[in-house]
């Protein structure tokens, strides 16, 4: 089992990473809980996720929690107002009180749904994340930020509000289909090509097209965790622009998965393609040499995502960005790349170069 420790300020969100964490979670939250009286939690969990729901609930049972097992049938429409409305419903019954504990069970979408959701019941709860995706566990469940989605679009409604602590077992990966794996492999490249040339090489080895399992799984998810909290820690609230070097791939990314009405893509799937486009603009703009963009390409165009589709056209792609949460006065914001592994902050791009980058992509040919 490996641990991490995100500071910010006073607090601590600890981090455990390993097999069997679910099992192990009452013992490892006990210091986590506070020692007046027995703890109350509820267990909000994607409703496929039966058996690791019990499992969670019985460990902490055993070190004397009183647990609430809510189910959820989860799609990105259930991180909503309605779903948020559930929830509330739900803790207001059984009457949750300050000292009770959210569990977030499940991916992303029950990560910033039960996260928001804490943050907000009573002015705030204290809730712990156990992420079930591989793209939960290196990416989304660290962090604090939380929301939900609104008809004018993605996470508009929300709030910070970190974890008391995350629990990443191994074990709940075995079921997630493959698809998921990849898209959490998205952001997994995005640690490399952003902060860390060796784990990009790493990855280059451990590739194989249509089938991603490392057998060293855990230190390559705690790597991950290691840059992700060491990135929050600098800039907690994404103010003072260290945070958003982690946006590499996601502006062009969130764009595509806007223009597919978030059911065509995974996240990590659309970032792939924006960190190919993204990669080629940091070429066009004269500051990745050709041939390291060309080994970045070549690496991400033989990821199983395909390429983008001709049905999305260029002009509408780029209407998209004038509405990405990042632009300033309608000026988006690109992170780009000098090298594997080192960013540049760009603000001067052009439509055309953006088109041109889109363009090159669509005309390579997948191997
Ligand atoms: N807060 C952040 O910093 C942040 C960062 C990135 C993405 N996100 C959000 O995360 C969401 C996407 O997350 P996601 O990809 O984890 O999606 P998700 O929660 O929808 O999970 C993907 C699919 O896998 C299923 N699933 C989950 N765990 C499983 C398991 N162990 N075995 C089998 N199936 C399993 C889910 O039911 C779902 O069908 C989006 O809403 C995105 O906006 C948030
Ligand atoms: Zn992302």
């Amino acid at each position: 089992l490996k641990k991490l420790v995100l500071r910010l300020g006073s607090k601590k969100t600890q981090v455990w990473v390993g097999t069997g964490v679910l099992r192990q979670a009452g013992k490892l939250l006990r210091k986590v809980s506070s020692s007046q009286g027995p703890m109350k939690g509820w267990i909000i969990a994607d409703a496929r996720l039966k058996k690791e729901s019990k499992t969670l609930k019985d460990s902490l049972e055993k070190e004397g929690w009183k647990i609430h097992l809510l189910y959820l049938k989860v799609s990105e429409d259930l991180k909503s107002s309605n779903g948020a409305n559930r929830i509330y419903e739900e803790l207001l019954r059984f009457q949750a009180d300050r000292r009770s504990v959210l569990f977030a069970l499940g991916g992303g979408v029950i990560g910033d749904l039960v996260g928001f959701v804490a943050g907000t019941y009573l002015r705030g709860i204290p809730w712990v994340g156990v992420p079930t995706t591989l793209l939960a566990q290196v990416d989304s469940s660290i962090g604090g930020k939380t929301g939900i989605n609104h008809s004018k679009g993605k996470n508009l409604i929300g709030v910070f509000h970190q974890p008391a602590a995350v629990l990443c077992d191994l074990d709940v990966l075995r079921s997630l289909p493959q698809r998921d794996m990849i898209s959490g492999l998205g952001e997994i490249i995005k640690y490399g090509l952003i902060f860390d040339s060796t784990l990009f090489s790493k990855l280059e080895k451990i590739y194989s097209p249509f089938h991603f399992s490392d057998p060293d799984l855990e230190n390559l998810i705690a790597r991950c965790l290691k840059w992700k909290c060491q990135t929050v820690e600098k800039d907690e609230r994404d103010e003072t622009g260290a945070r958003e070097v982690l946006n590499f791939g996601h502006t062009l990314g969130h764009a595509i998965e806007a223009e597919t009405q978030y059911k065509y893509y995974r996240h990590g799937e659309a970032v792939i393609l924006g960190m190919r486009v993204a990669a080629r603009l940091s070429y066009l703009r004269g500051y990745l040499p050709e041939n390291t963009q060309e080994r970045i390409d070549r690496f991400l165009r033989g990821l199983p995502v395909g390429s983008i589709p001709s049905q999305l056209k260029n002009k509408n792609l780029l209407e998209r960005l004038k509405w990405d949460k990042k632009a300033v006065d309608g000026q988006v914001r690109f992170v780009l790349l000098r090298a594997i592994g080192s960013t540049v902050l760009d603000r001067q791009i052009q439509a055309k170069e953006i088109s041109s980058a889109l363009d090159w992509i669509r005309s390579r040919r997948m191997s």
